[in-house]
């Protein structure tokens, strides 16, 4: 198994190119189930799970071909992936692939609006809680599709295809508003979710939805309307900048100290975490390129935060921001709010000698004047860069094992950092 190996005390200078995010770019290669036609996604980043969901596409007989590069392409461009659902041969998703990623769930909404049934495998993915999926199945059921769990299977079947119907889901998810979404949109009549997710990677799934026929309005809104229509046609959509990827290496920066460019980051999709870091001291300006982060010597700043649904605090870099806060002058709170177990970075964090305490869903955190380098262990994928942050700064040499959580989420994670100056190397494992 590969390692990372970080030898901390360099600050960061340069420019890091920002992926395609991963949490649009999957749902994105499961829309194209939605129509016989072509789909084209532009930057689509290089990552495990995308290679994985691949996989599990072409078993139900999704034909996937990955384009060359086009004149004038950055090399940092993300792959061009042509994914054409003309037949689809199987509407079942089996144990062995569902149960690797939990984003393959999804393919369950657009199995079941255009082939009326569909069986897909209880899902799998991070260990970062229970993570149900009684909201999507509430939502299909809503929409005229009956849903009955065998055996770790959700066998759904719609006779007559579905009907538009009134979803009011009673929390905020982003799963189950993709879910919903996919299947509304080829529904007989009209749709509306209520307190629909708005994260950015919604946003983005539903604009390529638009250019492929399907009718939504409110999009970026927390109350979606969508008329169903009968069939969608292909489209070329270019993925959204990864979110979560430019708040983890802002913060990176505000640990090492620097100066680095985030090229292609969308700053209008980080409103509250740039608030956050502006707050602990980073300098943080939007540029034509995308976004600057620097740390000129001074010291990091504590501050509390709360994780929320988009626009507030993201859970996926609650992680990372205590990796900050390790070091910061004084204590910080970090509530997380919507996941309940995500809290396995802290164990780690405090191997290198930081100062957290756990009282339920908070975590305090004392800043320590000094981290040192140790062995630690990814556990899951936002969890473990958060160990690479803190590392950063830390005296002598930190040892990431289980890095194949990282491989799931950051495009050559390693290559990005040493560009801009860290000293991070991979280490080939048996
Ligand atoms: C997605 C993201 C993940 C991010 C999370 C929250 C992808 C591939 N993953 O995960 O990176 O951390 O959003 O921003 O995009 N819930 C239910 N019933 C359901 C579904 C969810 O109770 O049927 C609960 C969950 O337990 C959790 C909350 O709703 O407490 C939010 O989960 P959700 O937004 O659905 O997360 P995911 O879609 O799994």
């Amino acid at each position: 198994m590969d390692r990372i190996r970080i030898r901390g005390g360099n600050k960061l200078s340069g420019v890091i190119d920002i992926s395609g995010a991963k949490n649009a770019a999957l749902p994105l290669m499961i829309v194209p189930l939605l129509t016989p036609e072509t789909v084209t996604l532009h930057n689509v980043p290089r990552l495990v799970d995308a290679q994985r969901l691949q996989r599990i596409l072409q078993n139900h007989g999704v034909d996937i071909t990955t384009a060359g590069k086009r004149v004038g392409q950055l090399s940092a461009a993300g792959e061009t992936l042509k994914i054409s659902a003309k037949t689809i041969t199987d509407t079942t998703a089996p144990y062995e692939l569902v149960s690797k990623m939990r984003a393959s769930f999804w393919v369950l909404g657009p199995l079941i609006a255009r082939m009326g049934e569909a069986k897909v495998s209880l899902p799998g993915g991070c260990a970062i809680g229970t993570r149900p999926v009684d909201m999507h199945i509430q939502a299909f059921e809503k929409l005229g599709a009956e849903c009955v769990i065998e055996q770790g299977y959700v066998l759904a079947k719609a006779k007559g295809g579905l009907k538009g119907g009134h979803i009011s889901f009673a929390k905020v998810s982003v799963g189950a508003t993709h879910a919903a979404v996919m299947a509304a949109v080829l529904a007989k009549g009209d749709t509306t979710i209520e307190n629909a997710a708005m994260e950015p990677e919604i946003t983005d799934v539903a604009e390529c939805l638009v250019k492929m026929g399907a009718k939504i309005e409110g999009i970026g809104t927390r109350t979606l309307n969508i008329t169903g229509v009968t069939s969608l046609h292909g489209t070329e959509h270019t993925v959204v900048a990864d979110r979560i990827e430019a708040g983890t290496y802002a913060m990176a920066v505000g640990m090492a100290g620097g100066d680095v460019t985030l090229r292609g980051a969308r700053a209008d999709t980080l409103d509250d975490v740039i608030l956050t870091m502006r707050r602990a001291g980073l300098d943080v300006t939007s540029t034509n390129e995308g976004m600057r982060i620097k740390r000129n010597g001074t010291g990091i700043l504590p501050v509390d935060v709360t994780t929320d649904p988009y626009p507030g605090f993201p859970t996926d870099l609650q992680a990372q921001f205590m990796g900050l806060m390790t070091m910061a002058k004084g204590k910080s709170h970090i509530r997380e709010t919507i996941f309940e177990n995500r809290f396995m970075h802290v164990q780690e964090l405090v191997r290198l000698g930081a100062d957290i305490h756990l009282h339920g869903d908070m975590a305090e955190v004392r800043g320590v004047a000094k981290l040192t380098g140790a062995d630690v262990m990814a556990t899951d994928l936002r969890a473990s860069v958060s160990l690479v942050i803190a590392a950063l700064a830390a005296e002598g040499e930190t040892m990431l094992h289980r890095v194949y959580h990282l491989d799931r989420g950051f495009e050559d994670l390693e290559g990005k950092l040493s560009a801009v100056g860290a000293d991070v190397s991979r280490i080939a494992g048996a």
